[in-house]
């Protein structure tokens, strides 16, 4: 499972928190990730760390998982196939799948996990049809829908279906991770490494992928994995509260909300939050212990102990955690900003 990289699309919010752990229907990405690895029956799990080893360590540790998980730590951030090449020790013999930590897969990996344990293949990988096959690792199929080639972000894609990034290997690859030069970005390419085997005549698999994916990499794919994950939000309303509720709302113990507040699902708010004459819409994800105080929000990912006060309509937001916005009407007048470093504001 890789845990690492330095996650520069998602800054600043990637300055305090490692990508993997930012929260989507609040729980990190990267426990998804953990969750269909042990659905699919893999118990030994060696995540890779890197730039923030210590919260992915102390975030994993704090939920008691069916699994002996370990950590590796990668000392720099040298590519995927650089992961695999360190992971030699923890991985042996075995075959193993790589799941980057970063993706959501609908559909997780138990039919995957098993076709592979039956096939003879040295490798196997998920595909997926994308409208922006420049963003990815890309395949080439022959006609008899055999992988022929793989090509890493290609700035004039020949095919739209993108590697999805779950891999499934037997210890050949390790051949490939030695053989594999750095490419252009000095990065081991996974592409690369994949390429390596089917030069060598070794058989590769693909799987065409049909239930949603999402790689998490840019703000806007964390607001579109929160609408995903809340499309299938199974709602927890054990806890009384005033307020209007209407569809599937699902809320932490604790909350309380006013009565003018109105909350529209599916959304879904933490633990020992307030809520105030506002108005939380669809597609809201609300961390734990944030105030929301006459203000209005939708399609949005706010963190934990999160304070919006008089703010008026935010829509398809992320913000982080402890962050505070409020308006008040005191001299001068003006806004007043302390923002962190590559934040991005829009005012209206
Ligand atoms: C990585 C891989 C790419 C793959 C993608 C899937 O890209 O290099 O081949 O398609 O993951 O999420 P990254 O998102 O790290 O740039």
């Amino acid at each position: 499972m890789l845990s690492g990289g330095l996650g520069t699309r998602l800054r600043p919010l990637t300055y305090s928190q490692q990508k993997q752990l930012i929260p989507v229907a609040n729980k990190p990405i990267l426990f998804y990730a953990i969750e269909d690895l042990i659905e699919a029956g893999v118990h030994d799990i060696g995540i890779i760390v890197g730039p923030n080893k210590n919260l992915v360590i102390e975030t994993v540790r704090s939920v008691e998982w069916d699994a002996n998980i370990k950590f590796i730590q990668q000392e720099a951030p040298l590519g995927i196939a650089h992961a695999i090449k360190i992971s030699k020790d923890f991985i042996g013999d075995d075959s193993f799948i790589m799941y980057l930590g970063d993706n959501i897969l609908k559909d997780g990996v138990v039919d995957q996990v098993l076709d592979f344990e039956n096939s003879d293949c040295e490798c196997s990988i998920l595909l997926m049809k994308v409208d922006n096959p420049e963003a990815f690792g890309i395949a080439l199929l022959n006609d008899n829908n055999e992988v022929v080639k793989l090509i890493e972000k290609p700035k004039n894609p020949l095919s739209n279906l993108a590697v999805i990034g779950v891999y499934l290997f037997r210890s050949k690859v390790f051949n490939a991770v030695e053989e594999i030069k750095p490419s252009n970005r000095n990065l081991l390419e996974i592409t690369d490494a994949v390429q390596w085997l089917i030069d060598h005549g070794y058989k590769v698999k693909s799987t065409l992928v049909t239930k949603w994916w999402k790689d998490t990499g840019k703000p806007e794919d964390i607001l579109e994995a929160n609408r995903l994950i809340l499309d299938d939000l199974d709602p927890e309303t054990s806890v009384k509260v005033k307020g209007k509720i209407r569809g599937r709302v699902s809320i932490g113990k604790g909350t309380k909300l006013n009565e003018n507040s109105v909350i529209k699902g599916p959304a879904i708010i933490g633990r020992d939050c307030l809520i105030k004459d506002s108005y939380i819409g669809p597609y809201t994800s609300i961390g734990n212990n944030c105030k929301i105080i006459n203000s209005e929000l939708e399609d949005s990912v706010v963190m934990d102990g999160v304070k919006l006060v008089n703010i008026g309509n935010i829509i398809d937001s992320l913000i982080g955690r402890d962050v505070t916005m409020e308006k008040n009407n005191s001299l001068p007048k003006g806004n007043k900003f302390i923002i962190g470093d590559s934040s991005r504001v829009r005012l209206e």
